[in-house]
Order: C-alpha cells, then structure tokens, then sequence
C-alpha cells in the first residue's frame, strides 16, 4: 500500500492486463476537439495536460461505431482505418506520462442532439419509442443494421487496439441505444432482442462478442452504465445491476463503470454532468450495489471534487477507481497534488457546469471558467517567464482580476491587487448567496489562493483614482472594476418599491405582498431572486425578457433552478420587457405582439436587468504613460468565464 495522505488512491488497480498507476481517471468526454471525426492536436494537447498532472487513466470520449451513430456534428468516429493515426498519436502522448488509455465505443440510438447538416437525420432504436428529450421519433432498427451496429463494435475495438490503447469500453450509459435495449419501457421488440430478460441482454452481449471475436480476450474490456437512469421510464437501480450482474457473470468483461442519469428526460440528464445541487460523490452508493454482485473492478463517477472522497469510496470499498473528470478539466494537476502533500493547493471543480459541459451543448471546445486554460493547452499550457519583471497594479479583485494577479505573478512580475470594498470577490460574493449556489464561492476562494501562493499582495479597502496611480507609477495597470446593476428608464409613477437583485441578495427589506421579478438577462439572478423571495413567503411572479427563465445557463443547472422556483410557486410570464409601474401596478410589454400585460396588487419590482460597467477609471487613466489593460465586466458585462479568461489573456502577454 502506498504511502502517504491518500493511500488507497495512489495504490495500483489491475484491469485485465493492465496496472493502472493510481485509482484516479478521466472518464470519456465529448470534448469538441474532434475534427471530421478524427482526433486532433487540440485533443491530444488536452489529454496530455491531465496525464502530465498524474492521472492513472483517461477514457477518450465517444466514438461512433456506424455511420447512424453521428449524435453530434463533431462526434469522433471509429468506422474507418482513418480515424487510427490520431489515435496513436494520442495513445503515445499519454503513455509517455505512464497514463493509460482506453476509447468509448458508442452508439446513441435514439439520442440524437443535433444533425450534420441541418436536416434531422433517422434515428435508430430498438422500437420506434420517441425520446422525450430532443423529440426525436426513432425508426425500429431493422435486423440487418442491428448486425452492422454490433459488428461495429467489434471492428472500432480493432481499430482502437491497433492504435495502441489499453482497452475500450462499450457505453451502455445514459440512456443510449445498449441501454434501450435492455429497458423493456423502451424496447418493445417481440422477436430474439426484446421481451425476456435474455432477448433484452442479447444485443450487448453479441456487442461485447463481436469485440472480443476481433480483439481477443487480453484486450480490456469494459461497460459503462447507469447504475440508475433516474427518469420515470429509464433503467431503474434492480433493472441495472442485475444486467451488470448477467454480463459480468459471463466472465468476458474486465471493468463495470458506474454513473446515473440518462440523456432522455430533463431530469435524467442532469445526472450526465450532475451541477452543483447534487452532493458530493452521491453516485457512490451506486458503485457499491453494483460492486456487491460483479467480480469485475467498479469505477465510478460523479462530482468527485476532492481526492478525499475518491480516497473514501476506495477505503471503503464502495468503487475500486474513481473519475474525477470536471476535477481534472479545473486543475489538471490534481492528481500530482494529492500525491504530494499539497492536496489544499487543488483548484476544485465547483460543478457550475458554465465552460465544460455549457461549451460543448453550445457547439464549442470544452473549457473551465476557473482555468480558461484547459482547451487553451496549445497557446496557455506553459506560459514562459516574464522577459523583464516589472511592477503590476490590479484595479479590482474580483474574478478577472485575481486571475491577471495569478498568473502576472506566477510569470514573476512584482503584482499588488487593489479593491475597494473590503473583501474581495467582486459579485461572485453576491452570486453565491442565491439559493443552492454557495460552491460557486470557491471560485474565489481559489483564485485568491492562487494569487497568493504566485506572490501577488491582495490589498482590500484600497481605492485607486489616476492621482493614486500616477503617485505609484506602476508598468502595467489591469482594469477589472466590474460593474454594476443597470437600472433601464422606467416610467415609474407612485411605483411600488423598486430594488434591484443584488439589494435584495443582499439583504435588503423587501416590502410584504406580491413581487414581480423582471429578469433581461435569463441568467442565474432572476431565476434565483425569484425562488428566494417564493421560499421567503412573497407571491413571486417573474416576467422574463426571453422564452423562460435561465435561458442562458446550462441546461443541467438551469433545469434544477427552474424544478426549485417551481416548486416554490414562482409563477413565470414569458417574453416580456417592463417598462413602468405605478402605485400598485407593474406594467409590461409582450415582445412579441408589443400588447401591454399588467400585473396588480403589486408591493416590490425587483429589477434583474443586467449590469453596466464601472470604466471611469478607464476613461480617468487615459494618457497614462505606462501599460493599460481594461478586462471583463467593466469593459462589457458579462459572465465569469471571459473576466477570467480576459485575465489570463493579458497576463500572459505582460
Ligand atoms: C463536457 C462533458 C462531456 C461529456 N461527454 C461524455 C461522453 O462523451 N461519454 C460519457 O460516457 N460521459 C460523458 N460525460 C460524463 C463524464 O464522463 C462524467 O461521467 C461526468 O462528468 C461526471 O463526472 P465528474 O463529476 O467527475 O465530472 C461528459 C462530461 C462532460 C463534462
Ligand atoms: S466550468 Fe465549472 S463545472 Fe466545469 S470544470 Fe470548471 S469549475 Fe467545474
């Protein structure tokens, strides 16, 4: 047993043929690195970033293995000798780290999200049994393409050993089409694939023979399933362990990889890349009932963001390796931080799911709003000292200026941060007093670390005006003043009381009686205001400026939002701009048929309009003689991720 604070972690795990260094992995990804279906240099420049960092293993993300498995524009696929070279490439780079490598093999059957070209390609499934998720009717898979499907399967695995990976895995996770077939709810086939638990196994296991039949038995193995889809007609908890059960008893399978969810249904697909809502390790359990009836070793994952929660489901025997995967995408170092003491320097994932999973739902290569970094390897991975050291002043320590700070520093400049107010963190502070948001806290609470351990002075209370600065004479100036609310002309006559979300985050008395909450920007603020003034007692209703509220967030975190102001009785008006109140009235407008909607008996409007920026300083610093650079919110209002992004961006050319 290894030494050290995590010895379960950092002790080797055999699968099959292969010794994996240490328990700790990178589960497969979709990534939106992949370039016509091939593996690219972006691709394997990320992976690199993660076994560099010390991960025992990374699962390449899916790749399809016929031709209808296409559930993207920028799938990988497996179907064609092509796709071999990349891989190699990529088998290579992360072997040099001593990481090992398996691929996914992957067909979505039903679950089709987008299509190549804009026209809506035929879904294949079991049974023609629609999704509820992407409304897609499939087409019942005839039995000659069922056979190319599984030989399919068989012929990627080829493919992916001659690349030189360790090992595959089938995904019958999620909802996809293994798992259809084995859910009778989905697959209401009546010849040899539907019906009895038999005909249900059947497909995986001729799948996981026509991999064996072309890779043979030393070649490893796995599946990944949902332990418990979690959705009214998914593969419930009984249904997936005992097929683990029947496939693992086969003795053909080297590893059971446990999740939850599936892509169907709303509230199954939030357990793909479970937000911040969810509990810390909660699959865990899973992994367990699972691990209680195989012989095969159990992986799990599941907002593991820690080392001392994978190194507990390890000690107690619950999982015998554990993904760390959004972990990994915020601080690829984690692996080798853990195993060297400096486990508190870890940069943990806070599950807001904005840069990773938000990205590749939005057709984008995957990033992190903490380390802008990942998906960056190929401009930001090594960032070379500073040629000359100069002094650095940082106007703001909210999120885009401590990560200026960080990274400025790290680069050896002389770095000191002013903020004015007497904490840092900039509106992060109020964003984490929403309802079930507290973790987005850590944002700052490890970029303020960062900072800190790269040498920057953090000064609080400390204002800065061009008199200040021409007294200091700094090199380089950063601007990162943020912003603050906007407050739209209203015509307000004899209004009810007006405020703002961030006075009533705050604190602020909000007069009892109805609220309406008039939300612009459909992000995290009215959603979140709205459910805390419901659960306070108010009758809330939010007029959103879009077609619901948390339009702009991810799916997975806007679905748990909106589940919550719904249950709170938040009553919700779509597509609607306010534009006055009167003593008890709000009044407004339909975007779409410009027809006024009035809303009475109204004691607070609460204003979620969205932000302008604090640049005075900007205009204050014209003619400065040294460097200046503006960042984030205070030159245009936005999120997190681009004042984070913005600050690594200028600290790396200073
Ligand atoms: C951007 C992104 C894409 C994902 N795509 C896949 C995929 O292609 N195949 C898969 O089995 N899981 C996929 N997942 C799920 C992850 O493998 C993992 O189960 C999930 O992120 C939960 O683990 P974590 O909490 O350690 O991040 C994806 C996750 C993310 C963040
Ligand atoms: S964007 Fe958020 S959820 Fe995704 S890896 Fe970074 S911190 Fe984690």
């Amino acid at each position: 047993m290894a030494e050290g604070q995590f010895p379960h972690l950092f002790s080797p795990l055999q699968i099959g043929g292969v010794t994996l260094k240490n328990r700790i992995f990178s589960s497969g990804h979709d990534t939106v690195m992949a370039e016509d279906g091939l593996v690219t240099d972006r691709l394997i420049a990320y992976h690199e970033a993660r076994a560099a960092g010390g991960a025992g293993l990374v699962v390449v993300q899916v790749a399809g293995v016929h031709e209808s498995a296409r559930y993207t524009y920028h799938v990988l696929m497996a179907t064609d000798d092509d796709c071999i070279p990349g891989y190699r490439r990529l088998a290579d780079a992360l072997h040099r780290h001593g990481c090992a490598v398996f691929g996914q093999l992957f067909h979505p059957g039903r679950e089709i999200m987008e299509s190549q070209d804009g026209s809506a390609p035929v879904a294949l499934a079991p049974s023609a049994v629609p999704t509820e998720r992407f409304h897609v009717m499939p087409r019942a898979l005839p039995t000659d393409i069922l056979r190319e499907i599984v030989a399919g399967y068989g012929a990627g695995a080829r493919r992916l050993r001659d690349a030189g990976l360790d090992g595959v895995e089938i995904v019958a996770s999620h909802g996809y089409l293994p798992a259809q077939f084995l859910n009778p709810r989905v697959n209401r086939r009546e010849d040899e694939y539907g019906g009895s638990d038999e005909n249900l196994l059947r497909f995986l296991r001729e799948s996981i023979a026509a991999v064996r039949a072309t890779v043979g038995r030393d070649f490893v193995l796995g599946l990944r399933i949902s332990g418990d889809e979690r959705s009214h007609d998914g593969l419930t908890a009984e249904e997936a362990t005992a097929a683990c059960a029947a496939l693992d008893a086969d003795g053909v399978l080297d590893y059971v990889s446990v999740v939850a969810g599936s892509s169907a249904t709303l509230a199954g697909s939030m357990h793909i890349v479970p937000p911040m809502s969810e509990p810390a390790a909660y699959t865990v359990p899973l992994a367990a009932r699972i691990k209680g009836v195989v012989r095969s070793p159990v992986l799990v994952a599941g907002r593991m963001n820690q080392p001392q929660e994978a190194e507990r489901a390890i000690a107690e025997q619950k999982a015998d390796a554990c993904a760390m995967t959004r972990a990994l995408i915020c601080d690829p170092q984690l692996p080798a931080k853990a195993e060297s003491g400096r486990a508190e320097e870890i940069r943990a994932c806070i599950a807001c799911n904005q840069a990773c999973i938000g990205h590749f739902h939005a057709g984008y290569p995957i990033s992190c709003i903490q380390h802008p970094e990942t998906g960056r390897e190929q401009r930001y991975g090594t960032l070379a000292p500073a040629a000359l050291p100069r002094d650095v002043m940082v106007v703001g320590g909210g999120p885009g200026g401590l990560k200026a700070a960080a990274v400025a520093a790290a680069r050896g400049h002389r770095v000191t941060v002013y903020e004015a107010a007497p904490r840092v963190g900039g509106q992060v502070l109020l964003a984490e007093r929403l309802p079930g948001r507290a973790e987005f806290g850590g944002a700052i609470t490890n970029l303020v670390a960062e900072a800190e351990r790269a040498g920057a002075r953090i000064l609080t209370g400390a204002r800065v005006d061009r008199a200040f600065a021409d007294a200091e004479q700094p090199d380089v100036i950063v601007i990162a003043t943020g912003a603050r609310s906007r407050r739209p002309d209203l015509d307000l006559v004899g209004s009810p009381a007006v405020l703002d979300a961030w006075q009533v985050i705050s604190g602020e008395d909000v007069p009892a009686g109805d609220v309406v909450v008039a939300d612009w920007r459909c992000d995290w603020i009215g959603l979140g205001v709205a459910r805390l003034l419901a659960e306070a007692g108010h009758r809330v209703t939010l007029a959103v400026d879009g077609y619901m509220p948390g339009q702009r967030v991810q799916q997975y975190v806007r679905d748990v939002m909106l589940a919550a102001a719904r249950r709170a009785g938040v009553t919700v008006i779509p597509t609607v701009r306010v534009y006055g109140a009167d003593a008890e009235s709000v009044y407004l407008q339909d975007t779409l048929t410009n027809e006024a909607v009035v809303v009475g008996n109204v004691a607070a409007l609460v204003l979620a309009q969205g932000h302008e920026p604090v640049d005075d300083l900007v205009r204050d610093l014209e003619g400065y003689p040294g460097e200046v650079h503006a960042i984030g919110d205070c030159l245009a209002p936005r999120t997190v991720e681009e004042a984070v992004l913005e600050g690594l961006q200028v600290a790396a050319e200073i």
